[in-house]
């Protein structure tokens, strides 16, 4: 890491913090001068994070983020532990199972849905009234997908939920830009994770798949790299920009490989 810490004294709420990218933005932020919020509902994984980090800099707390009171509660916590709310990192998401159109589950649409739009949602909801109060310009950062730009690499609840959430973070742009909150978007292609993989074996694939379809060769996307744009996204670095989509993909989304 280089000396200049780009988010010194930022206190900041990462969902979906316990896992994948947003445990990796956990580290990376704190290693910023950030003091960290982890929101997850897995907690003995996100009090390991948390732990690993150094209880003085990172803390965990349980939400589910489709129920709207643990989400307020969630940033009451943070304010009421450390005085304020700078950055809100909206990073937690399911994904489910590819498969025909002809047998879309519903039922797994609502939820996911729930969890990567309205969770997504009601976060934004609670954390810019809190910045509005505090009079705080604070930034919020949502990963998206490459599947919030285009159809066909995510399955389709997952694919229409992105889409959803890169419209949420247009519309609370044009929303809150009048107290000074800035809302941008991270997309990443596919990177192994818990959402992704279940183990190394698996994690390789991912990686394997990503190298073999992507158009970036030599480098596997990694976690670090989607937390180091949502770093930048989250930085006084980025003061002007609001209301992009940031893609992490190697130019995937925006090349059409002929061959
Ligand atoms: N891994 C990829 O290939 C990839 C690609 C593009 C976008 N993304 C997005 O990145 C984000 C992070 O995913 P990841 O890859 O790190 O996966 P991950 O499974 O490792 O992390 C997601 C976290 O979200 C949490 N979560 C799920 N539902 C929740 C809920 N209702 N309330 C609170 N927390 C909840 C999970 O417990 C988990 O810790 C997701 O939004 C995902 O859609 C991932």
């Amino acid at each position: 890491m280089s000396g200049v810490r780009r988010l010194d004294g930022k206190i900041v709420i990462i969902t979906g913090g316990a896992s994948g990218i947003g445990a990796e933005a956990a580290r990376l932020f704190t290693d910023h001068g950030a003091k960290v919020v982890i929101v997850d509902l897995q907690e003995e994984l996100g009090q390991n994070v948390a732990v690993s980090i150094g209880l003085d800099k990172a803390s965990f707390y349980r939400c589910d983020v489709t129920n709207e009171t643990e989400v307020e509660n969630a940033v009451k916590f943070t304010v009421e532990k450390h005085g304020k709310l700078d950055v809100l990192y909206n990073n937690a998401g399911i994904l489910e199972q590819a498969g025909s159109f002809l047998d879309l589950d519903l039922e797994r649409f609502d939820q996911t849905i729930a969890v990567n739009v309205r969770g997504a949602a009601a976060f934004i909801k609670h954390a810019a009234r809190s910045m509005v109060a505090s009079g705080t310009r604070g930034s919020i950062v949502c990963t998206t997908s490459v599947a919030a730009e285009i159809g066909g690499p995510g399955p389709h609840s997952y694919t229409a939920s992105k889409h959803a959430l890169l419209g949420l973070i247009r519309s609370a742009c044009g929303g809150l830009g009048q107290y000074g909150i800035r809302v941008n978007g991270v997309a990443p292609y596919a990177v192994a994770t818990g959402l992704t993989s279940i183990n190394e074996e698996t994690a390789k694939m991912v990686e394997g798949y990503c190298e073999a379809t992507g158009n970036l060769k030599g480098v596997a996307l990694k976690a670090r790299h989607v937390a180091e744009a949502a770093l930048f996204l989250a930085s006084d670095e980025s003061v002007y920009i609001s209301g992009q989509n940031l893609a992490v993909d190697g130019g995937f989304s925006v090349v059409k490989l002929t061959i």
